[in-house]
């Protein structure tokens, strides 16, 4: 009858022009209530982004959220509301609140911790010869251990940013799989790559509006990939079947440690299925970010000759032969090489971005602010390292910025500096969620480094030298969470 009634006075027409009046009204209530009203609404930011999480999944679609986030930093200040429930924040202080063990925070990713890191080294080893000798366009027995032959000329070149993942890779098979993956002396399991990497933009993508996941906007994103993606579990199957069904308390890598791991409530262990999730879920983790390490301190000394040339020399006069760069007192001694790693992590994070944390009931107070439950927070990897209140000319590579003058025979900052420094760095974030293989991380990229250091000389390859360059000089990145980049392309020549 109502229904007859408003037909007869509006017409079908008018009904329509109805319902947009309320939709439209609604929206601008919507609006008033995010701008004016919302807990968050006194904190500035964009005024897209105040409304409506699709701004950053746009900025993740792009991949520049390090850069957009450096930008809105530094014209909004310290705090910008990144979201409608969402505050970026850049200040050193906020970490431990934030990250801490303390944190009244909650961690949004879904990954798991994993076992302690120990006896790994000789497996670490093992892949980075190879891939060492592959730099050179060498095979693994070829390599002279002790005086290097002169090589013809220049080795074919290699856009690091494939090489420095074969190599991780490769480890990362022995480390996790019990086998290298053999991706520097053949090309056989290449297409992994690619399809590790679109999965982590997708994951980070749906991760900025978890809406999207929930509407199969990630199953439309990986569209085309099945079968490479069953291809790759098999894979993980074949290789993880292979190491278990050979002697399984030989070798001391991570399935030998988690296959010792029990639960301390019901004392079982990980089943064949947790196994092999446990260890691809560390391969993922792994890849891309010792890769980025790594390729970005080629990078860095690549565009750096004077550094290039003084760590070289450092790392042959501290090791007279290549199986003595292994880790102890004088790979630790070798605090330039330390120094460089560092500086490259500091101007190209391998996380550049603002993990997430979700503030839990009673909310968190940092400093003066009070942020309520339900914000999620974090601080911006990426603008953090640049921001000048925590790093003098922070856009330049100085390694020496890490060196204790006191310690390094005049050169470097002194310990208030180092101390300003080291609160604002945090590569590997903090707390309980860091990352704990931190020590293992390192070595791999320190030793992958010193190794190929020991043996080549490096060079930029003629008509490459742009690739790969960014703002300032700096090495050219993209944000999926963890970095995508392209170069630099080097050649490799026997010393
Ligand atoms: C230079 C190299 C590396 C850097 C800078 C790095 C950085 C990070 C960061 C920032 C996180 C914290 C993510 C979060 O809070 O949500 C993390 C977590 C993690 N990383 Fe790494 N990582 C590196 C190498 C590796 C390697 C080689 C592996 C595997 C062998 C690995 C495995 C993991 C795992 C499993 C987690 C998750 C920890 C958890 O959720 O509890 N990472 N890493």
């Amino acid at each position: 009858m109502l229904k007859e009634l408003i037909i007869a006075l509006l017409g079908i027409a008018p009904l329509g022009s109805l319902l947009i009046f309320l939709l439209f009204a609604a929206f601008a209530i919507y609006i008033v209530y995010q701008t004016q009203f919302h807990p968050l609404a006194a904190y500035p930011g964009p005024f897209l982004a105040k409304l409506t999480n699709l701004y950053s999944v746009v900025h993740a679609f792009r991949a520049d959220r390090h850069e957009d986030l450096y930008q809105l930093h530094q014209y909004y200040r310290r705090i910008v509301r990144i979201g409608p429930q969402r505050l970026s924040i850049l200040d050193a202080q906020a970490l431990a609140p934030i990250y801490g063990f303390q944190a009244m925070c909650k961690s949004l990713s879904g990954t798991t911790g994993s076992t302690a890191l120990r006896g790994i080294e000789p497996h670490i080893l093992s892949a980075i010869r190879d891939w060492c000798a592959a730099l050179g366009d060498q095979h693994p027995d070829q390599l002279s251990p002790v005086a290097p032959s002169k090589s013809v000329g220049w080795s074919r070149p290699k856009n690091m940013a494939h090489w420095c993942a074969y190599g991780i890779f490769d480890i990362l098979g022995e480390v996790c799989f019990g086998k290298t993956f053999n991706t520097s002396l053949r090309d056989a399991n290449h297409l992994f790559f690619p399809l590790m990497a679109l999965n982590v933009q997708i994951i980070n993508i749906c991760g900025q509006m978890p809406i999207l996941r929930r509407l199969g906007f990630d199953d439309y994103l990986r569209m085309g990939t099945a079968a490479d993606r069953e291809q790759q579990i098999a894979f993980s199957r074949k290789q993880l079947g292979a190491r278990l069904t050979g002697n399984p308390t030989q070798r001391r890598d991570i399935i030998y440690y988690l296959e010792q791991a029990r639960d301390p409530q019901t004392g079982e262990g990980y089943n064949r299925g947790e196994l092999i999730s446990e260890a691809t879920m560390l391969l993922g983790a792994g890849i891309d970010t010792a890769n980025t390490a790594l390729t970005a301190t080629f990078y860095f000394l690549a565009h750096h000759p004077a550094i290039l040339h003084r760590l070289t020399s450092a790392i042959r006069t501290a090791f007279p032969t290549l199986e003595d760069i292994v880790s102890g007192p004088r790979l630790t001694q070798l605090t330039y090489l330390y120094a460089c790693v560092e500086e490259s992590m500091r101007l190209c994070p391998p996380v550049p971005m603002d993990l997430p944390r979700e503030v839990l009931p009673g909310g968190l107070q940092v400093g003066s602010w009070h942020f309520p439950a339900g914000t999620i927070v974090g601080v911006p990897t990426y603008s953090l390292h640049h921001s000048e209140e925590y790093f003098d000319r922070p856009f330049v590579y100085d390694p020496s910025r890490w060196l204790l003058r006191a310690s390094e025979g005049g050169e470097g900052v002194d310990t208030a500096v180092l101390r300003r420094q080291r609160k604002a760095f945090i590569p590997f974030s903090l707390g309980p969620r860091a990352f704990i293989g931190r020590d293992m991380a390192m070595l791999e990229v320190e030793v992958s480094l010193a190794r190929a250091l020991w043996l080549y000389d490096m060079r930029l390859a003629p008509g490459t030298e742009m690739l790969g360059v960014g703002k300032e000089g700096e090495y050219k990145i993209k944000d999926h969470f963890v970095v995508g980049k392209e170069g630099p392309v080097l050649q490799f020549r026997a010393r």
